[in-house]
């Protein structure tokens, strides 16, 4: 069965699979994000000619730029298998003890939202991380015990969307610190088009452009874009991605010239009418807003809206910009009805 029509799976289950199918296996095939590449080529290599593990290594950045890809990619560098944890899922100090115990040497392990380690938990992985050392506490009260176990070589690599939730012990832990950074045009473009030859689907590069342009700097909705240009011009086309069936599917998405989607348009709606573009707090624009939570506005609509200079984040609180108001198509000195 094709993963990604199978119907076994759920939607959100469907995207991670049809993720997985899309990833790139090799540093090379890693497209853009030039400078962190290059410094990890050359902390692969030398690991590598010492017969040593890879230093632990932050990943920082917004959802979707490539994280976990880029964690799965390394260990594939140094051949070793990658474990793959999201850190609310470890509750009790043996959940990692079991995890770390059980690692081979030169195991690469990835948690993912490092931010959210409860504190037991994380102040564990300092030793872990430093010294590959665990201390284990056997039994209750009086007889209680400290078991102090060796751990076999492995590379951390933790994942984060914001890297000053870190305390600072967990921080100076990894030897390498990686800021992705939003992704050109350009190379979502050839992302877009990797990801057609992986699936067989047949797409024009002014296709693959308008994909692009409307991705907002990030490969995970580059392929779910695609995914739905895919449907659209197997329905309604020949099956090919034209620029004009991907300019009417995303029209049809409501997906705007900017990438941006009715979450970020109520968003900018609410900050620039209802608070008269700030300054206001992100919990308060949420609960304007209903059934999202601050920490998604801030995860995923804020951080594009500040890259392309709509949005200021102030010690006040959140203020529009001119450039907010303009794609409005609002002035900011409207008067009262819009203010
Ligand atoms: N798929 C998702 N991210 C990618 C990247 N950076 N390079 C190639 N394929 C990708």
């Amino acid at each position: 069965m094709n993963v990604h029509r199978n119907p076994d799976l759920d939607p959100a289950e469907r995207e991670e699979a049809f993720e997985y199918s899309l990833r790139p296996q090799r540093l090379v095939e890693y497209i853009g994000q030039d400078k962190i590449k290059a410094r990890l080529e050359i902390a692969l290599t030398a690991a590598r000619q010492r017969s040593e593990v890879l230093d632990h290594v932050l990943l920082f950045g917004p959802p979707g730029l490539g994280k976990t890809t880029l964690a799965h990619v390394l260990a594939n560098e140094m051949s070793a298998p990658c474990k793959v944890i999201q850190a609310p899922a470890l509750e009790k100090k043996g959940d990692l003890a079991a995890i770390l115990t059980n690692l081979d040497e030169g195991e690469f392990l990835f948690i993912d939202e490092i931010h959210r380690l409860p504190p037991a938990i994380e102040e564990m992985l300092y030793a872990a991380m430093e010294d590959r050392k665990l201390d284990i506490l056997i039994g209750q009260g009086p007889s209680a015990q400290t078991l102090k176990v060796d751990l076999r070589p492995f590379t951390l690599v933790g994942a984060t969307t914001r890297a000053g939730l870190l305390s600072k012990p967990l921080h100076d832990r990894f030897g390498m610190v990686h800021r992705l950074e939003y992704y050109t045009r350009a190379d979502l473009a050839i992302i877009a088009n990797r990801s057609a030859r992986v699936l067989s689907v047949k797409m024009e590069q002014e296709g693959a452009d308008a994909i692009a342009r409307r991705s907002r700097g990030t490969p995970r909705i580059v392929n779910r874009l695609l995914r739905r240009c895919r449907d659209y011009a197997e329905v309604k086309g020949q099956g090919i991605i034209t620029s004009d069936i991907a300019d009417a599917c995303l029209a049809l998405h409501e997906v705007d010239d900017l990438g941006l989607d009715g979450l970020d348009r109520a968003y900018l709606e609410s900050l620039c009418g209802k608070f008269k573009g700030g300054p206001v707090g992100v919990r308060t624009l949420a609960a304007a807003l209903g059934e999202v939570e601050g920490d998604a506005l801030e995860d995923l609509v804020e951080p594009y809206l500040m890259q392309i200079g709509f949005l200021d984040r102030t010690p006040q609180g959140r203020r529009a910009t001119d450039a907010a108001y303009n794609y409005l198509g609002l002035n900011q000195d409207q008067g009262p009805l819009f203010r």
